[in-house]
């Protein structure tokens, strides 16, 4: 996607042919700075510290963090040291661990002098892997925004509400959510984005805004508890969220809030639908609400707020009574019932096993091994 005119993606490999550049996503939308990653524990740390961010590009990181590692130690220990440290950088999202499942599958067979280069090899296919992906869930999902509009309101502007950022930075490029939107807007659909700030990191407010912005799609910012009054007035025509993990019975796992957008729409009979690259989907769990691990992060990100100040500088602020006591939970699930479909780049599937299963049986196969 586009930043002042110029196409960028959100992970690279730099021309040295082994640095792995990307964008620091903590910084934006006040910087855009590049960060470079020359170690694993680099790749470790930014998916940790949400250097990166976004299921899917969380998993291209874990990817090249392995190929990092292999020029670090090939040796079968060294493998099975970067698998084991990655895999836990951060809990929820299943790409990360697809992404190293796929890269150990690839390195763990071949002599260790050949794994660095495989292992790079491989990371890129995966990289282009999810460009791909995206690309096909953008004409599914294009496909229903322009049938809502042809039965709803012909040439009229679409409004469509997201949470958190599922667009091209929460990925490589394109996003998942935000796929069908930026082809509708190439296409001429007239669309409006209601963009949530999705507290406590603001993903919405400072990412999903910076990159609509940029790319020219029409959007308004909205504090997280604006949803339900918009859907109540008609001012929502659908909702598209992404997810970090999709359970084999079709729950789904996303930024906290989604839940409780996802009621509101079912109220209001507001189609809400999911963007997910198939990698998000973890058979092994049966029972989202029940079994996918919630990741719980520092109480700062909600006692503090970082901005920008009249005079330019970057500050940090304290919004919450010293000794107050929060709660920061990252995720929640919205159960199957709640959604109306699943895009994904092999059409838009209803949220249950029996669908999943038929559109992604190798995945299945996977999951059993
Ligand atoms: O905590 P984050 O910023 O990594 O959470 C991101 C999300 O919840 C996204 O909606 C999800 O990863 C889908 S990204 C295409």
């Amino acid at each position: 996607m586009k930043v002042d005119g110029k196409h960028f993606r959100s992970i690279w490999r730099e021309r040295d042919g082994w640095t792995v550049g990307a964008i620091d996503q903590r910084r934006l939308p006040h910087e855009f700075v590049v960060a470079k990653l020359v170690s694993c524990e680099d790749a470790v740390v930014a998916i940790r510290d949400m250097l990166v961010r976004g299921a899917p590009l969380i998993g291209a990181t874990a990817a090249y963090g392995m190929a990092l590692a292999m020029r670090e130690d090939p040796s079968d220990a060294g493998l099975k040291r970067a698998y084991d440290r990655l895999v836990v950088a951060r809990p929820t999202a299943i790409n990360l661990k697809w992404a190293l499942d796929e890269m150990r599958a690839a390195l763990a067979p071949i002599d260790p002098v050949e794994r660095a280069e495989a292992a790079y090899a491989r990371a890129d296919e995966i990289v282009e892997q999810d460009v791909e992906i995206n690309r096909g869930i953008a004409a599914n999902g294009f496909a229903l925004i322009e049938a809502i509009m042809a039965k709803k309101k012909p040439g009229e502007t679409i409004n469509i509400l997201t949470h958190c950022n599922a667009g091209w930075l929460a990925t490589v490029d394109w996003g998942t959510a935000t796929a069908p939107i930026y082809l509708a807007h190439e296409r001429g659909i007239k669309i409006h984005v209601w963009v949530d700030e999705t507290r406590p990191r603001n993903q919405g407010a400072s990412l999903t805004a910076w990159e609509l912005g940029h790319h020219g799609v029409p959007h308004t910012v909205i504090p997280d508890n604006t949803g339900g009054h918009l859907m109540q007035h008609g001012m929502v025509d659908l909702a598209i969220v992404g997810t970090d993990r999709v359970a084999a019975n079709g729950d789904v796992c996303n930024k906290i809030g989604t839940y409780l957008k996802a009621l509101a729409a079912h109220d209001n009979g507001v189609p809400f639908y999911v963007a997910l690259p198939s990698p998000t989907i973890d058979f092994a769990v049966d029972d989202g609400i029940r079994d996918i691990p919630i990741e719980q992060r520092s109480g700062t990100e909600v006692t503090e707020m970082t901005g920008r100040t009249a005079d330019g500088r970057l500050e940090t602020v304290r919004i919450v009574p010293e000794g107050s006591p929060v709660a920061n939970y990252a995720f929640d699930v919205t159960p199957a019932r709640l959604v109306t479909g699943l895009i994904t780049e092999r059409g838009v599937l209803k949220p249950d096993r029996a669908a999943l299963a038929a559109a992604f049986p190798e995945r299945i196969a996977a999951a059993a091994e």
